[in-house]
């Protein structure tokens, strides 16, 4: 059965959210605040870099099941089914994370419903937020309308969206309990040919479904900083972290992923959604139960100091002077995002300490260079590493992994390389002369 969904939000989440509601035959309304991300959008561009996505997007676009506005009324009269997919940063000065956007969305939305809707909320928010927007909604709705509020986290991952959102490890559906509803129902409509597909689906209730986002996050941080605060001791014992992972990672309760050491998480989900779990965690009374997410926290902030003092300990012990080349910006390889990116948090650091940093990214010059203008940006490789006294890769693009040293061995000052993600053969670059050293692994 074809659905008129609205989106609201082209992000990362919202764009790749409307696009593949399309790709499964839906009719599709993205709606965003943003005129200049409408425009794109409409014409077939999606404004960041996402492997795949341009291409569903211009599928459905031509097909007519997908457009966009910026129409809040045109919204309420399209849909029925409406979908949150906004932003929930971090607030300024504290761990909390920032509801604005999305209590905005409700606000606009509910006072202007035609007929009755169902409401599911895909942002990453603290636990109660959904039973709070839900009475909000059923305060602001017209008389004679019925709106229910559920919550269907999101766990894709940027550079994999489209597949993550298409073909999911899990749906997971919170339901408001206390009003039982149709938000079962339409999720299994708008869902069936992933349901079909086999993909488990979990009903539950509000605040399970939001915790469920915020502990798989918190997860993934705590798997990061671990594998991390394992190659602090190995450096400390002349040990190799990476043999260290693939060793415990053979054991099927530990497993192989997200034990890479290295420059540790960034990026717009892990760093915030820990910090506004604690917060939130704080609110309730039990603050005691995540104090080990800021020890994760504390850990992952050191790898970016003590990536600093690798490089500086490589040129002889000061930056001061030194002409440095950072490979890599975005916060994952496939990914043009640099927001809290270690990679440019790094760069940034060893500017200050004096280096000259000449930055290149296949894909994240331009965010990169609007977050931090001071530093230089080169348009390849062999650009960035003219004249270097040590090359630092700290975003593992491919098209680094698969670098052979004779590409920059005639234009680095000196023949420094180190490896901020463990993802180079540091054979390879001994065997050409190099001096390689990575985190976690003997000098
Ligand atoms: C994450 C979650 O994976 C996703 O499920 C959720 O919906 C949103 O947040 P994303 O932010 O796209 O997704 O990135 P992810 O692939 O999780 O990587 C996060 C950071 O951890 C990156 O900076 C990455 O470089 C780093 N990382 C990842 C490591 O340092 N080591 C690893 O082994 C894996």
């Amino acid at each position: 059965m074809t659905c008129r969904i609205v989106v609201f939000g082209t992000g990362y989440l919202g764009a790749t959210h409307a696009a593949c509601m399309a790709e499964l035959g839906h009719e599709v309304l993205g709606v965003d605040v943003d005129p200049a991300k409408l425009a794109k959008l409409e014409s077939g561009e999606v404004p960041f870099y996402e492997p795949g996505l341009d291409e569903v997007l211009k599928r459905n676009l031509d097909a007519g099941r997908l457009r966009f506005s910026d129409s809040y009324k045109e919204a309420a009269e399209f849909g029925d089914i409406f979908f949150i997919g906004v932003g929930t940063p971090q607030k300024k000065g504290e761990f909390a994370a920032d509801l604005r956007f999305v209590d905005s969305v409700v606000d606009t939305l509910t006072p202007l419903l035609t007929k009755d809707a169902v409401i599911f909320g895909k942002s990453t928010v603290p636990v109660g937020t959904a039973a709070r927007l839900g009475e909000r909604a059923r305060a602001l709705a017209p008389q004679g309308v019925d709106v229910e509020l559920a919550w269907n986290p999101e766990f894709l991952r940027e550079g994999f969206a489209v597949q993550d959102t298409l073909e999911p490890d899990r749906l997971v559906l919170g339901v408001d309990t206390e009003r039982p509803g149709r938000a079962e129902e339409v999720a299994r409509e708008v869902y069936a040919k992933l349901l079909a597909n086999r993909v488990p689906f979990l009903v539950t209730d509000l605040a399970t479904s939001e915790l469920v986002k915020t502990a798989a996050n918190a997860f993934l941080a705590t798997k990061i900083s671990f594998i991390n605060a394992m190659a602090e001791v190995c450096e400390a014992s002349s040990a190799d972290v990476t043999v260290l992972a693939d060793a415990i990672g053979y054991d099927a309760r530990i497993g192989r992923r997200f034990l890479n050491a290295g420059i540790g998480f960034g990026g717009g989900c892990l760093p915030k959604d820990i910090r506004a779990f604690m917060a939130r965690a704080g609110e309730l009374g039990a603050d005691q139960a995540l104090t080990f997410l800021r020890e994760v926290d504390n850990i992952n902030m050191r790898r970016r100091t003590r990536m600093v003092e690798l490089a500086r300990d490589a040129v002889g012990g000061s930056l001061l002077g030194t002409r440095v080349a950072v490979l890599g910006a975005a916060f994952k390889p496939d990914s043009d995002d640099v927001r809290d990116s270690p990679a440019l948090n790094i760069a940034g650091q060893m500017q200050l300490q004096g280096a000259s940093v000449s930055v290149y990214d296949p894909k994240s010059a331009e965010n990169s260079r609007a977050l931090f203008p001071t530093l230089s940006y080169a348009t390849d490789v062999v650009g960035a590493c003219e004249g270097a006294d040590a090359v630092m890769v700290l975003t593992e693009w491919r098209e680094f992994r698969e670098m052979q040293p004779s590409l920059i061995d005639k234009v680095v000052r000196n023949k420094v390389i180190l490896d901020g993600r463990n993802c180079l053969d540091p054979a390879r670059w001994r065997s050409s002369g190099w001096e390689y050293r990575g985190l976690g692994r003997r000098a």
